[in-house]
């Protein structure tokens, strides 16, 4: 008897770590590679550049199609992606030190953009797009809610070999500068899609560093919330 509640047991386990996995699988997203040219114009993108206003509404949709995915895609390959074979991004940062990491918290769950091989990687699922909205209720209807996250643990990697600890201030200063040049082609990407967008400091900060899992040595400097919007 004993051997069969085990095997019923055993079998069990193995069935539902199976449809967790295929549950995970499910919420994977494969992005397509971003589109390098074309586009409006960046003067004309410049001219488009605003944050979402009280009028517009953004459209809560998920991103599913495939023309919307394109878009995803090569916004965040406009916001933090590679543009050299070096390994280099499409925004200057200090040394070269790249400290700051994209998250986009999306309907169905909360990703880590990797630039080096322009993918998402699932942090969490389910939509925690309303920790990033803080008191601001429509930016959890942004239908991508960018986190920048500074890790000042990145600048012991440089060729300076900084002790981060004795440079904080100036560290968290050259954070805010990689992230505002992120927030601004990303401003332009939306800019030149119509879609709408706005950078936002507001948002719980304890919540997002809880769902992200974030150490010590990484801190959310600021978001961002873009999307399409209802015409
Ligand atoms: C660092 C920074 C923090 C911001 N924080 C917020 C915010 O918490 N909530 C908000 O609604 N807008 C926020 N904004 C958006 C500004 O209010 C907006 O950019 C400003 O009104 C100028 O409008 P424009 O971007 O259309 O030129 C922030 C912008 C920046 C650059």
């Amino acid at each position: 008897m004993k051997k069969i509640i085990l095997f019923a047991l055993i079998f069990a386990l193995a069935l539902s770590s199976q449809a967790l996995a295929l549950a995970a699988e499910d919420l994977n997203i494969k992005l397509p590679a971003p589109e390098k040219t074309g586009g409006m114009s960046l003067l004309e993108a410049l001219n488009n550049r605003r944050s979402l206003s009280g009028n517009d509404i953004y459209d809560d949709k998920v991103l599913e199609d495939e023309e919307d995915l394109q878009k995803l895609s090569n916004l965040l390959w406009a916001a933090a992606g590679v543009n050299r074979d070096d390994g280099k991004l499409v925004f200057a940062t200090a040394l070269n030190v790249q400290d700051i990491i994209l998250y986009a918290f999306l309907k169905q769950g909360v990703y880590k953009y990797i630039p080096a091989n322009h993918s998402l990687e699932l942090i969490e699922a389910g939509d925690h797009r309303k920790a990033t909205a803080g008191r601001q209720a429509f930016a959890a209807k942004g239908a991508v809610c960018f986190m920048f996250v500074q890790d000042v643990s990145r600048w012991e990697k440089t060729n300076f070999n900084f002790n981060f600890k004795d440079n904080l201030q100036e560290i968290k200063l050259c954070g805010w500068e990689h992230a505002g040049s992120m927030t601004q082609s990303s401003y332009l990407y939306a800019a030149s899609v119509g879609w709408g967008a706005r950078t936002r400091m507001n948002f719980d900060k304890d919540e997002v560093k809880a769902i992200l899992k974030l150490t010590d040595t990484q801190e959310p400097i600021i978001m961002q919330c873009v999307g399409p919007l209802v015409k």
